[in-house]
């Protein structure tokens, strides 16, 4: 590995030198930055972390995490090994390594919004000293670390990056929810400014999973490397996603073609549903507009997004008129949606398609109430402005005319035909595009539809 453009590789050793013994500080302690500073405290570093939510900060410094991916057990004991969450950005000022976990959102008009970086920097820079180095893992396209960050460090620094202080990226490929791929399992890669700084982090962060990190030529080539990984997923999504609206028009379970099409060695394994998140749904977008820069329009990658931003209406349009076919003379018929959060068995409501649904079938003529026993309420409230109904388990009479399992949560897939039956009308319509109760449609005594 070569160092960056003007930077001196023999600035290395003060920077590198320390950085297996420095107080590390993580910023941003949300789903990708508490997972981590809890994984380095428990292999032994120092840990300070910041976040600018002072709630969240006093839930974790109380040993809970809302995020739900840091087991209660983990997190107090990393608070027992000295992990230090902090509200205040002065507590940064011990640290020699700061890792920088904030998030990576898009505006209104889809382009990237590096307003939490640049805030993040602003907070950084004072704190920092020479021989400081500033991680970044974050999702950014490639040039956001070194043009973009590395200035506005050296702007509220008053430090000169490549002689006082080096830069690092090392994308977190973390998936919310799955207990397979962990941070102590998943591959890192990682990138310095220098060859040393990248050894050196490669050592940091191979300490948390069994040396398992590849190093990249720079810190441009593992920026790229993270955005394409999201973009091929939601791309992938999408044609999946396309083929199943075109099987449903013909009557062809999309599932009983993939159940047989996977079976080939090399097809590629992707289902389809809505794709929200803070990830999939957003990151294409950071190299969709690196590429409108460069002059060069990425049609596939935006071809792929906008299938996948309409796919809840489309959804909605087919359980709409597939529900006109089985029940034609239901007047202002009532809807339950299962499910609310982006993904299964997490509580993450950041761009779930979920309200985008609900509000198609409203147009519709549904009246639709939502239920998700993995949301958080008041979560739902202040963050959708939506409100979240019980179901109870015997409801005496079924109450709705049409179920959409929107969310295949492990409580709701567990749901035998007898349970959804307590809540459907025996004309009503089961809505199931994931097909995850395809299984038991036979047992249903109400009208089955999946894609
Ligand atoms: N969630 C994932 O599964 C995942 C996976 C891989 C990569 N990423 C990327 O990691 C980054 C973080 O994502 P996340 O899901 O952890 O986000 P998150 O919203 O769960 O957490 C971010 C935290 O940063 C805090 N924050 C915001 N601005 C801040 C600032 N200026 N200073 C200090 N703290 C600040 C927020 O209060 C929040 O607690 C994003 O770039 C995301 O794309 C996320």
């Amino acid at each position: 590995m070569s160092p960056a453009a003007g930077i001196d590789p023999f600035l290395d050793p003060p920077f590198t030198a320390g950085i297996d013994d420095a107080v590390l500080a993580v910023v941003g302690l949300g789903y990708v930055g508490l997972p981590l500073a809890v994984a380095l405290a428990a292999s032994g570093r120092r840990v300070i972390g910041f976040d600018i939510d002072a709630a969240r900060v006093g839930r974790i410094a109380a040993g809970r995490d809302d995020t739900g991916e840091v087991d209660g057990c983990g997190l107090s004991a990393a608070l027992a090994a000295g992990f230090r969450p902090a509200s205040d950005p002065d507590a940064l000022a011990g640290a020699g390594v700061v890792i920088v976990c904030v998030p990576t959102p898009i505006t209104g008009d889809r382009q990237p919004d590096l307003g939490p970086l640049l805030s993040a920097c602003a907070t950084i820079g004072p704190r920092l000293r020479p021989g400081s180095v500033v991680v970044f893992e974050s999702t950014v396209y490639p040039g956001v670390t070194e043009d973009v960050c590395g200035p506005a460090l050296a702007a509220a620094s008053g430090l000169v990056v490549g002689r006082d202080l080096l830069l690092g990226y090392a994308p977190e490929r973390i998936n919310p929810g799955d207990r397979l791929h962990r941070l102590d399992t998943i591959v890192k890669v990682v990138a310095g400014q220098t060859p040393a700084l990248a050894d050196a982090l490669a050592r940091l962060y191979g300490a948390l999973n069994g040396g398992q990190v590849h190093v990249t030529p720079s810190i441009r080539v593992a920026e790229a490397a993270k955005a394409i990984e999201n973009a091929q997923r939601d791309i992938n999504i999408a044609f999946v996603n396309e083929i199943a609206l075109i099987f449903e028009r013909i009557g062809l379970s999309v599932h009983d073609v993939l159940d047989a099409a996977r079976t080939k060695w090399n097809f590629l394994d992707f289902k389809p549903g809505l794709v929200g998140g803070h990830c999939i749904g957003v990151d294409p977008y950071y190299l969709s507009h690196l590429s409108q820069v460069v002059g060069h329009e990425p049609d596939v990658i935006l071809a792929g997004r906008r299938l996948n931003d309409h796919m809840a209406d489309e959804l909605a349009d087919r359980i709409a008129f597939r529900f006109r076919e089985v029940a034609p003379d239901v007047v202002r018929p009532r809807a339950l949606i299962l499910g609310l959060t982006f993904k299964e068995d997490v509580p993450d409501l950041r761009n779930s398609k979920v309200p985008q649904l609900a509000a198609r079938l409203v147009r519709h003529g549904f009246t639709v109430d939502l239920h998700d026993p993995v949301a958080d309420a008041s979560d739902v409230a202040l963050k959708l402005g939506l409100a979240l109904v019980d179901v109870p388990a015997d409801m005496g009479v079924p109450m709705f005319d049409l179920v959409v399992l929107a969310v295949g949560h492990r409580a709701f897939a567990g749901l035998t035909p007898d349970d959804v039956g307590r809540m459907v009308h025996p004309q009503g319509l089961i809505a199931d595009p994931k097909g995850v109760w395809r299984h038991r449609a036979a047992c249903f005594e109400q009208a089955y539809w999946s894609l």
